[in-house]
């Protein structure tokens, strides 16, 4: 497989396979994504790793918080900022109802799609999830940094025939994550990440997102 064809095939994955991912195939992936780059080399990013056990006190300790706060816990770092602007909101909007569309949701009907969100918060049947740390006295490089790290591990997932959902939504959660994983009193979770092999039955897995053109996002001077 090509990089090329690695970054073509990769999307996000939201319906997987049960099989279970063997702990030396995890520490492989693991240590060739440490190639990823960073700014003056600091490597800003851990990572958490459940299965089994692990993964379902996780999932148990989601619906328990979320039963009684759908909301989520407050963070002083919202995904997304407030208001979102277009052409980001439109686009937000967009693949959230291509989404509905392949689960045949009608986008009207908030509680369906509630439901389905829920699936996040099982990690849509992986077997595997990983949970990415970072020290939150680090600043925007950093974070890009943490982000070139885990595209990195989603290639390498696609090359192992794996797929990989990244997962946001965990960021609803993040003083319980703290307080559950035990991380040091400066660090975080940022994002969570779904990992297994694709379910290439579920409709969900069809979904194809748009990308803007290339003359929206990139200006070539000089050529
Ligand atoms: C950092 C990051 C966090 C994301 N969080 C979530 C999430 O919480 N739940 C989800 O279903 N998708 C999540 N996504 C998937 C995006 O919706 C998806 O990447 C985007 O729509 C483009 O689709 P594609 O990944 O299939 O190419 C996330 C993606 C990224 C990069």
């Amino acid at each position: 497989m090509t990089v090329t064809e690695a970054v073509d095939k990769r999307i996000s994955v939201r319906a997987f396979r049960p099989d279970p991912i063997p702990e030396a195939e995890i520490r492989d992936w693991l240590t060739t994504a440490q190639r990823a780059p960073s700014g003056g080399n600091v490597q800003p990013w851990k990572t958490i790793v459940v299965t089994g056990a692990a993964k379902d006190e996780i999932i148990a300790l989601a619906a328990g918080k979320l039963a009684g706060n759908p909301k989520g816990e407050p963070t002083d770092r919202p995904v997304y900022p407030p208001n979102l602007w277009d052409p980001y909101n439109r686009r937000r909007k967009k693949v959230g109802e291509m989404m509905y569309e392949k689960l045949g949701i009608p986008y009207v009907d908030k509680p369906a799609r509630l439901a389905w969100f829920s699936n996040n918060f099982r990690f849509f049947g992986a077997p595997v999830a990983v949970f990415f740390v970072i020290d939150e006295r680090m600043g925007h490089g950093q974070w890009a940094h943490m982000g070139m790290y885990m595209q990195t591990l989603a290639l390498l997932a696609v090359e192992r025939g794996w797929g990989t959902c990244m997962q946001e939504c965990w960021a609803m959660l993040r003083p319980s994550l703290k307080a559950h994983f035990a991380i040091a009193g400066t660090e975080m979770v940022y994002c969570g990440m779904s990992l297994g092999i694709p379910d290439e039955t579920a409709a969900v897995n069809g979904l194809r997102t748009e990308r803007a053109g290339l003359d929206e996002m990139a200006e070539l001077r000089g050529f």
